[in-house]
């Protein structure tokens, strides 16, 4: 029973994709809990249906850890938020399930929770930005937006494959492997270091959106050849995806005038990247904010915390509307808590 406002915790799943995350936030944005248990493929992209299993088989120690580490029991929660999309199918199913079982079982509302917008909120909370330009990237998106008549707005977007996903595949051609607390994308950064000589690779941008899938397979077959060094090419690929949004991100701000960067996502932790968008905010006198890595990455406190920002503004999710939406676009949601 929710006595006073005050009182709520929110406990919110993420499911997306590739981690199981929980976390636990209060009405005034206290995350309370954040934990997250990741799915590493043994080799190759991730499955869906195995990141599900895996998935399925952590949540309910990964609940139970979310909660001793915010010292509350399940009986203290108000509200369930879960990731409805967008995302893999069998992985964003397996944290609705989680989620609609707990919210019943608990007797307590559930809001089901746009990710892409989390990502942005969450931004927000950790970072002083009010009313950003962001720039959200990671292993399944790419998505320049702000905020505008009611609505997160898509400046600019991929027109296919994601930066984070066109890193990775590179760096598994390239023979890199993925451990846990090491992304790929961290371990290409890491040989750019190295890098001085730039090659010349496609740079794709077609009026506000990106491309990233030719320039992916000009940067294969350029590792192919064998004929430049692995740094070199790290360097390049770099270079030329971080310059390409990077631009869309700052004819955006031109654009809408807004007085903050945001940087989020997964490849929000490459230093590079970081370096080049504080230039951008430097020249036009805008502040440049990034995202503490915790909650860059895929995490169940940003669905915590948009969770409650919605219920606060009167959204339920009822349990026949809580179906998930693979491709539910950030464009396609009422942000009432912004106006
Ligand atoms: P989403 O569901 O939002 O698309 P995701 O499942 O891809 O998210 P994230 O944790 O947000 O998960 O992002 C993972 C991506 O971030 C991977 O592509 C990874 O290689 C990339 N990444 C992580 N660290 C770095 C880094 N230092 N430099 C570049 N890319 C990085
Ligand atoms: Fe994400």
């Amino acid at each position: 029973m929710i006595n006073s406002i005050n009182e709520i915790y929110c406990l919110g799943i993420e499911s997306t994709a590739d981690d199981f995350g929980v976390g636990i936030s209060t009405c005034s944005g206290e995350i309370l809990a954040n934990i997250s248990d990741g799915y590493i493929p043994e080799k190759g992209g991730i499955h869906p249906r195995e990141a599900a299993r895996h998935h399925a088989m952590v949540a309910s120690d990964v609940l139970d850890e979310a909660l001793i580490q915010a010292g509350i029991k399940s009986s203290d929660l108000s509200l369930i938020a879960f990731s409805q999309g967008p995302g893999l199918g069998p992985c964003l199913r397996t944290g609705a399930t989680v989620a609609r079982a707990l919210a019943a079982y608990l007797n307590i509302p559930l809001v089901g929770v746009n990710h892409s917008i989390a990502h942005v909120e969450i931004g927000k909370l950790k970072t002083n930005a009010t009313d950003p330009i962001t720039l959200y990237v990671s292993g399944g998106n790419t998505i320049i937006s702000a905020f505008n008549s009611g609505r997160y707005r898509i400046f600019g977007e991929t027109l296919d494959i994601a930066l984070g996903n066109c890193l990775d595949v590179f760096s598994r051609e390239a023979g890199l492997k993925h451990k846990k607390g090491i992304p790929l994308g961290a371990a290409l950064e890491k040989l750019a270091l190295d890098g001085n000589n730039l090659v010349l690779m496609p740079y794709i941008v077609k009026g506000m959106d990106v491309s990233f899938s030719g320039l992916l397979t000009s940067a294969v077959a350029l590792l192919r050849q064998k004929k430049y060094r692995l740094q070199d090419l790290c360097y390049s690929l770099q270079e030329i995806a971080f310059a390409m949004v990077c631009e869309v991100t700052e004819r955006a701000l031109a654009h809408t005038e807004k007085k903050e960067i945001l940087l989020t996502g997964g490849v929000a932790a490459n230093k590079r990247l970081q370096f080049m968008l504080s230039l951008i905010a430097k020249d036009h006198g805008v502040s440049f904010n990034k995202v503490p890595l915790e909650f860059a990455t895929d995490n169940g406190a940003m669905i915590a915390w948009t969770g409650l920002l919605a219920f606060r503004s009167g959204i339920v999710t009822p349990i026949e509307e809580s179906i998930v939406k693979l491709r539910w676009r950030i464009d396609r949601v009422d942000i009432p808590w912004m106006n």
